[in-house]
């Protein structure tokens, strides 16, 4: 029987949902019926720390070192219950300018006789796959990413889970909001896309829901406040992008620091919305950002299923040898997109069909627009 390696890794971000879809490649790759079916006997490696592996992986010490590990059933076999990455993840960026190793991932690919490579990631791990892909690496990409970006697919693993612990968390915050009849910012992540905020925000039922793609009035902020307080609400919770900004003004930044994409931290628009409201106001305010806890925990009944499609979908590819493909969920089906398309523009809250800008809150019309 012919014989195959095939090389998994994650990058980026990490969040829930990687590891089901990693379970789903290394089962479905290695399933004894299927391999024989096929008439090619897969076996998966697992590189760790994303890209940062196949830079740092040496050959010559073959699949037992830090940098790798061979994944088989019994391996993943619970893996999909745990949140995280199992493989590690890291935004190191091999094409980065500055410190270009391309060639030592390329040699390593090679050396390391992986004959095909599924990424899992955003738009950054998948920028580099597609540049791999131009340099001949055959490459599958999985899409992942709690902001829920990516353009050519509605789903990426990650969001559902986040989604949760953002209603989770707002349900904690209202008793608290409630005794004090406090005003509650509730910073969520999500960079430039206002999904996480915007569906958090809804599933939560936020009273005010501010998102980067339409800047928001402070003055509006306000007088929505106390037209609530006016109408007998006796706490608030105000749901706010991390990439969110005032009209006129900027997105908020943690530090002067970018990453090897080039990326901004973003963060801080809560805590200064909610000095703005209570001095404005004269209603306590609060500030809470939710950070990393949006991309910590166990995957979701969702992100599990989600994975084990697109986990399953990857290796379909890999065995019709539909390369340079990213799979995606589209129109209710796992369908696939050429990892080409997906680069160089991202997935947007539509404002005119989405949001409510009258109300800084979700839509409340949904058929007839
Ligand atoms: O892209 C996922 C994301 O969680 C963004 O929402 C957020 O801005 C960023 O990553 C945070 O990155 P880091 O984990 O490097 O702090």
């Amino acid at each position: 029987m012919n014989k195959s390696r095939i090389g998994i890794l994650t990058g980026g971000g990490d969040c829930a949902g990687l590891n089901p879809a990693i379970k789903w490649v290394v089962k479905t790759a290695t399933d004894d019926r299927l391999q024989a079916e096929r008439g090619v006997q897969y076996e998966v490696v697992g590189i760790r720390d994303g890209w940062q592996g196949l830079v740092q992986a040496d050959p010559s010490r073959g699949d037992s070192q830090e940098w790798l590990t061979p994944l088989d059933q019994n391996t993943v076999r619970t893996w999909d219950r745990f949140g995280g990455t199992m493989l590690g993840t890291s935004r190191t960026n091999p094409y980065n300018p500055k410190n270009d190793q391309s060639k030592k991932v390329l040699e390593n690919i090679e050396k390391l006789r992986l004959d095909a490579l599924v990424a899992i990631g955003g738009d950054d791990t998948l920028g580099v796959a597609s540049r791999l892909a131009q340099e001949g690496v055959k490459v599958v990409g999985i899409p992942k990413t709690i902001d829920k970006d990516l353009w050519g697919t509605d789903y990426t693993l990650g969001f559902e889970s986040a989604l949760n612990i953002i209603v989770e968390e707002i349900d904690r915050l209202r008793t608290t909001a409630g005794s004090h009849k406090r005003i509650f910012v509730v910073e969520t992540m999500g960079r430039t896309a206002g999904w996480l905020a915007l569906e958090g925000g809804e599933s939560a039922g936020a009273y005010i829901i501010l998102i980067p793609e339409y800047d928001f009035s402070i003055e509006k902020v306000n007088d929505l406040v106390l037209e609530g307080r006016r109408q007998g609400a006796r706490y608030d919770i105000i749901v706010v992008a991390e990439g969110a900004k005032p009209a006129g003004g900027t997105e908020s930044v943690k530090d002067g620091l970018v990453d090897s994409f080039g990326h901004k931290t973003l963060g801080g628009i809560g805590e200064a919305l909610a000095n703005e409201i209570m001095e404005a106001t004269k209603l306590e305010t609060r500030s809470v950002v939710l950070s990393h806890l949006q991309r910590g925990g166990a995957p979701c009944a969702y992100d599990r299923r989600m994975g084990r499609y697109f986990g399953i979908a990857a290796v379909d590819l890999i065995v019709k040898g539909d390369f340079g493909k990213m799979v995606s969920y589209r129109n209710g089906q796992i369908t696939c997109v050429p990892i080409n398309d997906v680069l160089g523009r991202l997935s947007l809250v539509d404002v005119k069909t989405q949001y409510d800008t009258e109300r800084y809150n979700g839509r409340r019309t949904i058929l007839n627009r």
